[in-house]
């Protein structure tokens, strides 16, 4: 192999999310970095989604959790058996039709890994790579029209696989963070958006829904970890109510293009905060 080619080969492929997710942060990226302290113990991400931040980041020791279970279910799978993942995503077929098909299938009927491509697939080829559940916690988003979705992509697959290696990965409500949080460690979160009009409001990741009480519950819980010294970051949008909840803490404003708006013309840039302690 030529000196050049060889060093392509041997440099390590940055792995980048692997699925199109709601709300995903690779855009601001260095904002959110700028905001981490520069050195912290573990690293936990408590509403993990694409984990745009986490492979951005990809720290030695690092805990990542969703409530979204077949979400979860895919991230383990890259872990641990991303070849068992590449054969099955490799017999899809792109169409309108397999689509309905496989969105019928039951995911829990499925076998792990055949639930974890049935996701992957979904969500390449659906819509806006919205990822949506009806209140049965049935994935609903209809199909995308891509002219050539990539199902699967191997070598990022494999790159996501390789960072995801030494992680733990769990289902879990972020509420539940602080039970296992140490002094030290920096904490993520980047939780479903209080909405910014009543029409503006996208909060169907999961059945449950993610309203006021929570964000409530989860501003509690940011604050505990902070008297704890635990390093904390947090992204929402720019509200009054989020910027009551978290007075006291310093906020930074960002802009930020959204790609997933079912109306074209909120794909503007919209303020969002990071707030930090
Ligand atoms: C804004 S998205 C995260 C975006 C992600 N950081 C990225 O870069 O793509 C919010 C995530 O929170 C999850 N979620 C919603 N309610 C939750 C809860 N109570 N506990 C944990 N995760 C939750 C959703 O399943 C979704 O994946």
């Amino acid at each position: 192999m030529a000196s050049a080619a060889l060093k392509l080969h041997e440099q390590k492929i940055q792995a980048k999310p692997f699925l199109k997710w709601a709300g995903g942060k690779g855009a601001i990226l260095e904002s959110i970095f700028d905001c981490f302290p520069q050195r912290f113990k573990g690293y936990h991400e408590p509403f993990v989604g694409g984990g745009a931040v986490f492979f951005g980041l990809q720290p030695k020791k690092a805990v990542l959790s969703d409530i979204n279970a077949e979400l979860i279910n895919v991230y383990k799978t890259i872990r641990d058996d991303v070849d068992g993942l590449i054969r099955q995503l490799r017999r899809y077929k792109i169409s309108e039709d397999d689509f309905y098909k496989v969105r019928a299938r039951d995911p829990k009927r499925l076998s792990v890994v055949g639930s974890a491509a049935r996701t992957v697939y979904l969500n390449r080829t659906c819509f806006n790579g919205l990822y949506r559940v009806n209140k049965k916690g049935k994935f609903n988003a209809p199909y995308g029209r891509y002219a050539n979705p990539k199902v699967c992509n191997e070598e990022n697959l494999r790159a996501c696989s390789a960072a995801l290696q030494d992680v733990e990965i769990l289902h879990q409500n972020a509420l539940e963070v602080t039970q296992r949080v140490s002094k030290g460690d920096l904490v993520y979160f980047d939780p479903p958006y209080d909405p910014i009009s009543s029409t503006a409001s996208f909060t169907s990741y999961t059945a449950q829904g993610f309203g006021r009480a929570e964000q409530e519950a989860l501003a509690e819980v940011f604050a505990t970890l902070a008297r704890k010294k635990v390093h904390v970051v947090l992204s929402n949008s720019n509200t009054p109510f989020i910027r009551k909840l978290y007075k006291g803490f310093k906020i930074k404003e960002v802009f930020v293009r959204r790609a997933i708006n079912s109306r074209a013309d909120r794909r503007g840039p919209v303020s969002e905060v990071l707030v930090y302690a």
